[in-house]
């Protein structure tokens, strides 16, 4: 019985990992929970997967779920803060941990259980893309699994070669990572300033919280997962080529130097990879209907477009600056898509806002987990400044 903690379990990820464990009760124990503040979809899922701990970030959510868990005569005991989120992610009783927060709240937590040596199911990929040296180092120092959960990674991941870690002995020329363009791949460039929350998080095959949504919009997710692979892979920069597939078949593919290329192909649907990392190396029903090779049509294949999609192009020059490029990155990415979201910036104004912090930032190697998270805040500081300096010259336009 694998005994399993999911950080963020409330989300997308997070909802389809609990989807996958119900189907398989006897090979998985739900052993911890976490959210930030979702309180009532948190309840429910204490109740139908009993798990020893809950933790909740919100510390006033976190007293209102206790109330409700102490009402229904729940044994479910409740933790909160960020402590709370390192104690079950690192916790003894823990074989495997789900990394499905978002954003950089997702670091601490998953380089806890990382450094406990967990079987990490890695999807919280901006933890990865913050601090892939210390992680990558934290995970060789303690012997932690980590398995890519993102699908393009997980279906890379499935097409290498398990015993060779090194791309170039192992016959590989180039990983295709694929990407279907998101819902603006052929909208008219000079309309993408109007693109409104809703429109940018409708992504046309993936059903997605809504931060990963906007990055798939302006292809920052593929920017991200770029970086991430070169992490995952030990890849560099050159040996990754970013290919547009907009009916998100192929999840993505390995070329060898013989001519030959593996991918792997399913239905968009998490729960394939999700099923892939619990039961590696073995597999297990995942629920995901499978292919019909009848009905499939036919499938596409194009390079990117770097002036439409700017942060493409911004998170490979991150990749390639390396140090704690990528940190501010992903720190102005973020705070840009919030600011999009509560409908504070125009869409275009979120690659903007990165691009002056990229711009401006001088480039220094983290060594600690103290270093990646002061990038992190001076490169939000950063973007907030400059999203006020946007603000200001609307405002002399409109004024
Ligand atoms: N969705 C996908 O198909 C997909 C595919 C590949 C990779 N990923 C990656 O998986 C991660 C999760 O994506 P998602 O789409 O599942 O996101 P989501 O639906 O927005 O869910 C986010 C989860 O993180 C929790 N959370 C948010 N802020 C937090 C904080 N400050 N501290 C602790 N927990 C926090 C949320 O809790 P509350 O509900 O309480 O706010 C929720 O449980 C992202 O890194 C994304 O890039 C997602």
């Amino acid at each position: 019985m694998q005994r399993v903690s999911v950080l963020g379990s409330t989300g997308s990820i997070g909802q389809s990992t609990l989807d996958v464990l119900a189907r398989h009760p006897k090979k998985y124990r739900v052993h911890a929970l976490a959210a930030r503040q979702s309180v009532d979809l948190l309840f429910e899922q204490c109740l139908a997967f009993r798990p020893v701990w809950a933790a909740v970030v919100d510390p006033i959510a976190a007293g209102k779920l206790e109330v409700k868990l102490q009402a229904a005569d729940s044994n479910t005991q409740v933790l909160q803060g960020l402590a709370g989120l390192k104690q079950i992610a690192a916790d003894d009783d823990v074989d495997t941990v789900v990394a499905a927060i978002v954003g950089a709240a997702g670091l601490e937590p998953t380089l806890s259980a990382v450094e406990a040596g967990k079987k990490v199911l890695l999807a919280n990929k901006e933890a990865l893309v913050m601090s892939g040296q210390l992680f990558t180092d934290a995970a060789k120092a303690s012997g932690a699994c980590i398995l890519p959960v993102d699908s393009e990674h997980n279906a890379i991941f499935q097409c290498l070669p398990g015993e060779q870690s090194d791309l170039a002995v192992a016959g590989v020329s180039k990983i295709l990572l694929t990407g279907s363009g998101g819902p603006f791949r052929t909208r008219a460039p000079e309309s993408l300033h109007e693109v409104s929350p809703e429109e940018a998080c409708a992504h046309p095959n993936w059903d997605m919280g809504k931060k990963i949504s906007v990055d798939s919009a302006t292809m920052m997710n593929k920017g991200l997962e770029f970086i991430e692979a070169c992490w995952l892979f030990n890849a560099n920069p050159e040996q990754i080529e970013i290919l547009l597939h907009p009916q998100s078949i192929v999840h993505s593919m390995v070329q060898y130097n013989d001519g030959s290329v593996l991918a792997q192909l399913g239905q968009p649907d998490m729960r394939t990879p999700i099923a892939h990392c619990l039961a590696w190396p073995q597999r297990i029903f995942s629920g995901v209907e499978p292919l019909d090779f009848t009905q499939l049509g036919h499938l596409e294949f194009s390079a990117p477009d770097f002036t439409r999609f700017p942060c493409l192009r911004l998170a490979i020059e991150a990749a390639r600056a390396g140090g704690d490029c990528p940190t501010a990155l992903n720190a102005a990415n973020e705070v840009a898509v919030e600011h999009f979201l509560q409908g504070g910036i125009r869409f275009t104004d979120i690659a903007r806002v990165i691009e002056k912090v990229m711009t401006n930032w001088t480039r220094s190697e983290p060594k600690s987990l103290q270093a990646v998270l002061k990038a992190d805040s001076e490169a939000r500081k950063a973007a907030e400044i400059h999203i006020q300096t946007l603000h200001l010259h609307a405002n002399r336009h409109t004024g």
